[in-house]
């Protein structure tokens, strides 16, 4: 009996590769290439269309969030919480896109050594954050998270302004000229653990009841 086309495809090794391997890319360009310009992926909406109130991380945070990168928090911790009843039990409202429109690069991650802390913002006090940083046993005994107390020194980071100019050039960001001017003058005085906390402080709290 004469091959089918088919047939002869799945007899090829060669074809068999080419071919699948263009599937999955048209497959994977078709349901990834619109999140590029859905309006709910691309600005600080909810799913339901809803504003949220995601504002751009001012420069003490910015920094805080550098600060998070630099010491590999987000190795341990994720920050995105899955619409899982187990999760939202235990965490709040689940994570949706428009929440991280100004987070570059985003920090979802999933690995959990620790919590999640999408949304720990609120949930202690600055002064909780602050022992927890500095040596969690002091608040959390059976706690297996390193400390860091070297966290408590002054800021040093001189080039805040040209890492606001560029989240200018990637994101949605749009500090003005004044805001950039003023940010060396706003991380005066303060540690990068007051930077850390208010990180920690501010995140999650864009959706704050449970719809
Ligand atoms: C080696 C893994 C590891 C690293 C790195 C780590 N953590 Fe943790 N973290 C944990 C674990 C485990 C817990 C749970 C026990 C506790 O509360 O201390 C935790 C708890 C927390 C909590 C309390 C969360 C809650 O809902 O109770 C916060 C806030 C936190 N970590 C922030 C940070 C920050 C900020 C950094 C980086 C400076 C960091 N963690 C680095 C493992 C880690």
């Amino acid at each position: 009996m004469a091959q089918s086309k088919h047939e002869k495809i799945e007899r090829s090794v060669f074809l068999i590769i080419v071919l699948t391997l263009m599937t999955v890319s048209v497959g994977g360009l078709v349901e990834i290439v619109p999140l590029f310009f859905q309006h709910s992926t691309t600005s600080p909406i909810d799913q339901k269309g809803n504003k949220l109130d995601v504002k751009p991380y001012d420069a003490v945070r910015l920094v805080g969030r550098d600060i998070y990168i630099r010491e590999g928090c987000n190795n341990c911790h994720s920050q995105m919480i899955r619409p899982f009843r187990a999760e939202t039990e235990r965490y709040g409202h689940y994570s949706v896109a428009g929440e991280s429109v100004y987070d570059h690069p985003f920090l979802w991650g999933s690995k959990r050594t620790g919590p999640d802390l999408a949304r720990v913002g609120g949930r202690y006090s600055d002064e909780w954050q602050r022992v927890h940083l500095l040596n969690p046993r002091d608040v959390v005994p059976e706690s297996n998270m390193p400390a860091f107390p070297w966290l408590d020194r002054p800021i040093q980071f001189d080039d805040i302004e040209d890492r606001m100019r560029a989240l200018n050039k990637v994101g949605l960001h749009k500090y003005s000229d004044e805001e950039i001017a003023a940010a060396p003058a706003a991380l005066e005085g303060k540690t990068e653990l007051d930077a850390v906390v208010a990180y920690l402080q501010g995140l999650g709290t864009a959706i704050s009841d449970f719809r």
